[in-house]
């Protein structure tokens, strides 16, 4: 089992490069099954999770090459695979991912009949489809489940004018309905949407195959659809990845370091940045940059994470490492997913001093965390550990980063590129 050994102590210096949005990738390369079109791809990270993607859209007729680095060629190469009538998303695909569920609304766009399996909860949380389910249910879509399966039949037209309202607003349920209703040329509306700049990414990408889309990046989406899309190629560039950026940024701050981030949207962290300022890091932006200089100690804030604009769930788990490192307390609610503090257990075991009240972590900064041998329940959590392995004082083991793969490109790369030790080893 490969394992990352980390030796504290370091402050991270220089420059680092931010990867394509792991979670505007995943989306957009399911949104390719809508248009038998070459698709080029930009800005694309290679990780596992882009790698599950691609097979379960290579599943589905498409083929996919990578032409360099970041950039995927997807072309239509077969059909989808049916069985008595239904297209079928099998469960050996998508278990690996909960994010393959969004295949179900780009094959109802495509296809009458659709079995799509169900993804089944995960560390973080049970993670129900009923936002996306509820949400087929009002566009005119009968299912049922069998064999843990959910199986979609398309029988009514999409009613009129149809405005579908989300009780939250769900990432890839937006994302999901979205694909779906490419294909439909009359208006819906969509209230409560997530804003998140994904969701905003995939909207773009459908606007260039010739979907309309308006107000995407706000709660209300309106979106006409449209039969035929355009016919040339499409290129597009995805944005860069915020989480990524961010988990660097906390990197410089935890190790007292200087690092200058490129390739990223500071909008994108307008949220983070103001926390991150406020505790007294210094952060400068301009277009593509980001600059991040620790100066004085910082000073602990209180979060809550909600979606955007707000605070990212995704990047609780590397802002509390940097809590546990400051002097005085401050409180992190977690409000996203109802079991994401599975990292505190491990801090506690690098000498973190953290209360956990259902919802609510309580930090309270220790002079110093120490080297542990500690596990990685999930991304995440992972790149919370590495960020308090970086910072602490010995050098530590960390095991199960199988789960770093799956969304941090380059970690070790990058992370030694400005000075910190961090090896990967097979074990
Ligand atoms: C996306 O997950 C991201 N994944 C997650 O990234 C991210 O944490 C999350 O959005 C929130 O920002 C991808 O984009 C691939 P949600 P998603 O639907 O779409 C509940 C990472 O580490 N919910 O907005 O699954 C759900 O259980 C990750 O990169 C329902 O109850 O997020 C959760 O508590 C992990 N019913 C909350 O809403 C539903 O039908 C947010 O889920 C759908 C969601």
């Amino acid at each position: 089992m490969e394992k990352y050994i980390i030796e504290g102590g370091y402050k991270l210096h220089g420059k680092v490069s931010i990867s394509g949005s792991k979670n505007a990738s995943l989306p957009i390369l399911i949104a390719t099954l809508l248009t038998d079109n070459k698709v080029i791809l930009h800005n694309v990270p290679k990780l596992k999770d882009v790698d599950t993607t691609i097979s379960i859209i290579e599943f589905l007729g498409k083929k996919v090459v990578w032409k360099d680095e970041s950039t995927l060629v997807v072309t239509q190469s077969g059909t989808a695979y049916k069985e008595k009538g239904f297209v079928v998303a099998p469960y050996e695909l998508i278990k690996k991912m909960r994010a393959s569920f969004l295949v179900s609304g780009a094959l109802l766009a495509n296809y009458n009949k659709v079995k799509t399996a169900l993804p089944g909860g995960c560390a973080i949380g049970v993670r129900p489809v009923d936002i996306h389910i509820k949400a087929f249910e009002q566009l005119g879509i009968e299912h049922y489940i069998e064999s843990g399966y959910e199986v979609f039949i398309k029988k009514k037209r999409v009613p009129k004018n149809s405005v579908i309202k989300f009780r939250y607003p769900s990432v890839g349920a937006t994302e999901n309905i979205l694909m779906f209703l490419s294909k439909i040329p009359q208006q819906v509306t969509i209230l409560n949407a997530a804003c998140e700049p994904e969701v905003v990414d995939l909207a773009n990408f459908l606007k260039k195959l010739g979907v309309q889309i308006e107000g995407a990046g706000s709660r209300t989406i309106k979106i006409v659809g449209c039969k035929k899309f355009t016919s040339s190629d499409i290129e597009y560039t995805v944005i860069p990845d915020r989480i990524e950026a961010g988990t660097f940024i906390i990197a410089a701050a935890i190790t007292k370091g200087e690092i200058e981030l490129n390739n990223v949207e500071p909008q994108h962290l307008t949220f983070v940045i103001n926390k991150l300022r406020k505790s007294g890091l210094v952060i400068e932006t301009e277009n593509n940059k980001i600059y991040v200089l620790w100066k004085k100690s910082l000073k602990p804030q209180n979060i809550t994470t909600r979606p955007y604009p707000y605070f990212p769930t995704d990047l609780q788990a590397q802002y509390m490492a940097l809590m546990c490192t400051l002097k005085g307390s401050c409180v992190i609610k977690e409000t996203v997913f109802e079991n994401r503090f599975l990292h505190v257990g491990e801090l506690l075991r690098m000498g973190a001093n953290i209360v956990v009240e259902g919802r609510k972590a309580i930090v309270f900064g220790v002079e110093k965390l120490k080297s542990a041998e500690v596990m990685v329940s999930d991304l995440r959590a992972g790149a919370g550990l590495v960020l308090a392995a970086l910072a602490a004082e010995g050098v530590s083991k960390i095991s199960h980063i199988y789960h770093l793969d799956r969304g941090y490109e380059k970690l070790e790369e990058k992370i030694s590129l400005l000075g910190g030790k961090i090896k990967r080893i097979d074990e």
